[in-house]
């Protein structure tokens, strides 16, 4: 008898991605009536083993023209889950040809995967019977036509951006990323921790934050209110007093002449509503149009948090109140920069991943950072190699070679000294920089990809900065000239990495603060992990685009992120 409980060999073989492309099945998607294009196109076979099954697809059409004298159509149908189309073949007898054919058009069609005539591409192809949908295109209006597009029209087309091959390969990479971000993170026991989008604290210090206050839009709304009603005058007020003193005149004359009770109770009802009257009379006068303002300055105190509040440049300095409790925790999210570069490095909004580890130091985050650059390079070579070849064709040659040698080469490990003698012996040679180079700069992006991409031609981990140039938090080093800081540059992208081990010390790091002109009042939640039970710790931030840039080649941050934000952009 059969054993009920154990399904037959091929469901179980398709019971798992990896499996499926040994599968002699193809897997329908749990949750849509449909199966996809990856699952038949991305098997080693080409989905050459699939033929005679009986499959649906939807996608849309890449390409598409009518052959045979209109009596068929071959279209490309791509429906995102990987780089590669499913060649269809539509009858003039099962569909309105002319349409379909149209690039972009939305189609779910049904019919028998075959193995196409030796000689072709392909190594199988869907023969339709039958069309259950399409979402036309009329070819004279759709905003991104079949031509080569660039990335900067593109990215006037915000919303059909995805519908290109670059963009589509970008977000299954950008996924793969994330995935890998937190495989790595989980897999060595650190915790993902939700940091606040809205702050009150400057993490860097910089000043580039962006406000968030509701003072703008709530003045917008009292001037048009006041308007459409003006506020009642003193003698409004005085008349509305004058009928509340009435009532209570009343009242009290209704008490002493001992008037039935429901008599006093209505004539009480009627005095609460002319006293109610009149604090809103009241409340309406107050109100001013404009911001609010408290001694010469903007009123905060009327603010929607009753303070004044930011979007976070840095979820840092509230995941180290995690770290200094749990120990080993992590951060990713959003963050926003108001600075105005319009650099092809720079977003006003960016996603950054921070993970902060407690008694570790310096060198225990620069080998946190290395594995963790390491490990998303693997990730990529072995889940995303379709992708990477679309950008090692399209964008960088070098990409997948890169990748390659990221994973498997130690990186180079300098101080900012010995960084800035090896400039200098550059400039010596003939090198020439725009920003001049001496000790106590800030190195520019010019400086670190000489270092990353010409003089050591591997990522590079430049470590103790001048503390001039560094952030508060950084912990002083013995020679009380330099900081425990540590940034990784890689080559494409220059610093890729900015962290540090945390002055750990209430008494440094409170001067550190009033050092570089910041109040201690914002800050002293953090001065309180010194305080009490302070630990030696350290973390970094990865800028998640400038990874991405990193692995693929594409050049401007812009193409590298869904939405991208920058001075005067910030479409949807
Ligand atoms: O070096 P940063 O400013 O470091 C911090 O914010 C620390 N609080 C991180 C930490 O220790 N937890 O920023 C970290 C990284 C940079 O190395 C860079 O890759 C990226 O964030 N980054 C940007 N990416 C895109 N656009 C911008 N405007 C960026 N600013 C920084
Ligand atoms: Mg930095």
């Amino acid at each position: 008898m059969a054993d009920h409980t154990t399904p037959p060999s091929n469901q179980l073989a398709a019971a798992t991605l990896n499996d499926d492309v040994a599968a002699s099945t193809v897997k329908k998607h749990q949750f849509s009536d449909r199966v996809l294009i990856r699952s038949i196109v991305s098997r080693p076979d080409g989905g050459a083993g699939l033929a005679g099954q009986r499959v649906r697809v939807g996608g849309w059409v890449k390409t598409g023209r009518e052959q045979g004298k209109g009596s068929f159509a071959f279209l490309e149908v791509n429906d995102g889950s990987c780089p590669a189309n499913l060649q269809v073949i539509v009858d003039a007898a099962v569909a309105d040809l002319a349409q379909l054919v149209q690039t972009g058009t939305s189609v779910s069609v049904e019919g028998l995967l075959k193995n196409p005539p030796e000689g072709t591409k392909q190594k199988v192809e869907l023969r339709v019977e039958k069309v259950i949908d399409v979402g036309t295109v009329d070819p004279a209006k759709y905003p991104i036509p079949k031509t080569k597009l660039t990335l900067e029209f593109l990215r006037d087309r915000i919303h059909f951006r995805p519908r290109t091959n670059t963009i589509s390969a970008v977000a299954r990479i950008r996924n793969a990323l994330a995935f890998a971000t937190h495989t790595f993170f989980q897999e060595h026991g650190f915790l993902y921790v939700h940091t606040p989008i809205v702050t009150t604290s400057d993490c860097e210090g910089a000043g580039e934050m962006f406000q968030v206050t509701t003072l703008i839009n709530e003045a917008e709304r009292v001037e048009k209110e006041l308007i459409k009603n003006p506020p009642p005058s003193e003698a409004d007020i005085e008349a509305g007093n004058f009928i509340a003193k009435e009532k209570a005149e009343t009242v009290n004359k209704q008490k002493s002449d001992k008037a039935d009770k429901a008599v006093i109770n209505a004539s009480v009802f009627e005095l609460t509503k002319a006293k109610e009257n009149v604090a809103k009379l009241v409340e309406r006068s107050k109100l001013k149009p404009g911001i609010p303002q408290k001694d010469g300055k903007i009123d905060y105190g009327q603010d929607f948090f009753g303070r004044q509040a930011f979007l976070t440049v840095s979820g840092q300095l509230q995941v180290e109140t995690y770290a200094c409790a749990v120990s080993n925790v992590y951060t990713f999210g959003p963050t926003f920069r108001a600075e105005n570069s319009h650099t092809s490095r720079h977003l006003a909004e960016f996603w950054m991943v921070e993970p902060e580890i407690a008694f570790a130091d310096l060198k225990d985050d620069m080998n946190c950072a290395e594995a963790y650059v390491k490990f998303m390079c693997h990730w990529l070579l072995d889940k995303c190699l379709d992708d990477m070849e679309f950008m090692a064709k399209n964008y960088d040659k070098t990409c997948i070679d890169r990748l390659r040698m990221v994973a498997s080469t130690p990186f180079e490990r300098i101080s900012y000294t010995e960084a800035v003698e090896l400039l200098l012996v550059a400039v010596k040679e003939g090198k020439k920089f725009e920003n001049a180079v001496e000790w106590g700069i800030d190195l520019a992006s010019e400086h670190e990809r000489y270092l990353t991409e010409v003089k050591f031609q591997k990522p590079v981990i430049v470590y103790n900065y001048p503390k001039g140039i560094k952030a508060f938090y950084m912990r002083v080093n013995d020679d009380l000239k330099t900081v425990a800081a540590m940034d990784v540059l890689v080559p494409k992208v220059g610093e890729l990495i900015g962290g540090s081990q945390r002055e750990e010390r209430i008494d440094i790091i409170k001067d550190r603060i009033l050092e570089m002109g910041l109040p201690l009042e914002p800050y002293e939640w953090y001065l309180d992990l010194r305080r009490f039970g302070t630990v030696k710790h350290c973390g970094f931030g990865l800028g998640f685009e400038r990874m991405i840039l990193f692995a693929t080649g594409i050049d401007n941050i812009r193409d590298v992120i869904p939405f991208p934000r920058y001075p005067g952009r910030a479409d949807l």
